[in-house]
């Protein structure tokens, strides 16, 4: 998926994925983290996701990625949020109400932007990508997440991917584990049959959905 795929979905509003609601798996799990009060959290191919709002509300900083400068303005305007703009390096930096969401790729963040930041929120990232990119995505947010105590909140799809053509992928238990372990332990949290909530993909063709959530910790 190159990135003026994305953008051209932003340009044209073709956001389904976006959720007007805090996700139910993020309030569910995210305290198994164990999350430190005022700690960072990453949020990769962040959208407008309203998630970065209730982690703010947990007292994280949060660093939101984002390539879409339209998905950027968004999240501020419509959230009522003031943001002051930067540029470093390969990204506009837009902070507001303890947020940084940064405008570029994710693949040029470094792990010095992201600094001593140990926890990750992905949901609808992972899965936005194809096979190829889902590998370098997983190296990358292994070198993004140094410490020793990483660990990242991980939501996905599973479905026949012979049935519907991504994005999202389905991306399968035994891909989560192929593509974090052995430095990250995978820790199955949840599945849930999803086909009857989003009726837009079983009439596209699929008969099975599930939405898993994994907990992704790095190995001491
Ligand atoms: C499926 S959406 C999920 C957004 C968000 N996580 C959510 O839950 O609403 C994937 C997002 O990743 C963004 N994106 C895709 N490739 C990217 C990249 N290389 N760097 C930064 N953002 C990217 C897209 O613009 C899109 O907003």
């Amino acid at each position: 998926m190159d990135p003026e795929f994305w953008l051209q979905r932003w340009r044209e509003g073709l956001i389904g994925f976006h959720q007007d609601d805090f996700n139910p798996y993020l309030l569910r799990h995210w305290a198994s983290l164990e999350p430190r009060p005022g700690e960072g959290v990453l949020v990769p191919l962040a959208g407008k996701s309203k998630d970065m709002l209730w982690l703010r509300d947990q007292g994280h900083r949060v660093l939101g990625v984002e390539i879409s400068p339209l998905a950027v303005r968004a999240f501020f305007e419509e959230n009522g949020l003031e943001c002051q703009c930067r540029e470093t390096g390969d990204f506009v930096c837009h902070s507001g109400a303890a947020i940084d969401l940064w405008c570029g790729d994710f693949f040029h963040l470094r792990p010095e932007d992201t600094g001593d930041i140990r926890l990750a929120y992905d949901r609808a990232a992972l899965v936005a990508l194809p096979p190829d990119l889902r590998r370098r995505y997983a190296e990358h947010m292994k070198a993004l997440l140094a410490a020793p105590d990483a660990a990242i909140l991980l939501v996905t799809m599973d479905y026949p991917q012979t049935q519907m053509d991504g994005p999202p992928f389905s991306v399968t238990e035994a891909e989560v584990r192929d593509l974090y372990e052995p430095e990250f332990q995978v820790t199955h949290l949840e599945t849930f049959d999803a086909l009857a909530a989003y009726p837009k993909f079983a009439e596209r063709g699929l008969t099975r959905l599930e939405e898993r959530v994994y907990h992704l910790n790095r190995r001491g």
